[in-house]
């Protein structure tokens, strides 16, 4: 069956800056695009084209007004609400009939990972039809972060939510694939201590299958998790960076489109239209001319 992507674009973890307004921070920008774009960018690098976004009853509208039904990209876009932030594993509860029986790929709204091997790396994973895949990024300080430990096989030894003493440097990214399990599993997940159905929590179940494993992302790749204010300034500035000394934007998705052979040049052209006068609408026109 083919896979399906969930975005989970929701309201959990710290809030970027105090005020009681509700803006959605997935639809802040990061650098010149919406936040969003970046792990949305990783389905598509991963050929996935059914996608189902998961966000706030308040900020539900503004992603759909941002994608429709995702005709532009040739995609297919469908919407559910997480009422509360009741954790990253409720993703598979919420988009059960969704998924309808098909593998998937879940990621995080505030997610980015970039390098230029990322995209075989994601493709690769979508390819397997069973089990479990993550990821592990080394880190200076895996404590904020899901930890995966692991032997010199690549044998997955234990999988930690955000522990004191981490057993290893390899934080795990948020991006998950998953056989057709996973909303089955995620049912029998408890609420963790902070009152959340934990991501790690359903990877440590198919660990216990000995169906959980791990690709290692190693030098060169870029992981943010753009959920501070720190971290969401830094991917900024990288990304920046590699678009003003290359020419070339990351996480473009009508690129990526066009790439894919999901649309053709006069859709793309239509985007660059819609999107009026822009440095982006002018990378999408010379995409079309290339
Ligand atoms: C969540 C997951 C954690 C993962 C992280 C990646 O953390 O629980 O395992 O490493 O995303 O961004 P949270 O954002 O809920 O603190």
């Amino acid at each position: 069956m083919t896979r399906k992507g969930i975005i989970l674009a929701g309201g959990s973890g710290t809030r970027l800056y105090p005020i009681t307004a509700t803006i959605s921070k997935q639809l802040l920008p990061v650098y010149n695009k919406p936040m969003v774009y970046y792990p949305l960018s990783m389905l598509m690098l991963a050929g996935i084209r059914e996608v189902l976004i998961i966000s706030t009853p308040d900020d539900l509208p503004s992603f759909r007004q941002l994608f429709g039904d995702g005709k532009a990209l040739g995609m297919s876009f469908e919407y559910a609400v997480q009422k509360e932030p009741r954790g990253l594993a409720e993703a598979f509860i919420i988009g059960e009939s969704f998924l309808d029986g098909s593998p998937s790929c879940l990621v995080l709204g505030d997610n980015i990972l970039y390098g230029n091997t990322v995209g075989s790396v994601m493709k690769k994973a979508s390819d397997r039809s069973e089990g479990a895949i993550i990821f592990g990024y080394p880190v200076k300080d895996p404590r904020r972060f899901g930890v995966v430990e692991f032997d010199s096989q690549w044998n997955v030894l234990s999988i930690e939510e955000k522990p004191e003493q981490p057993k290893s440097m390899h934080a795990v990214p948020g991006v998950y694939f998953y056989d057709s399990q996973a909303p089955t599993l995620a049912k029998q997940v408890r609420p963790s201590q902070r009152g959340e159905l934990e991501i790690t929590s359903l990877n440590q179940m198919y660990l216990q299958q000995k169906k959980l494993m791990v690709e290692v992302f190693g030098r060169g790749v870029a992981w943010f998790d753009t959920g501070t204010h720190h971290s969401l300034l830094q991917a900024a500035n990288f990304v920046e960076t590699i678009e003003e000394r290359q020419g070339m934007m990351i996480g473009c998705i009508e690129e990526i489109a066009y790439a894919n052979q999901w649309i053709c040049s006069d859709t793309l052209l239509e985007s660059a239209k819609k999107l009026g006068r822009s440095t982006y609408s002018d990378y999408l026109k010379q995409i079309a001319q290339d």
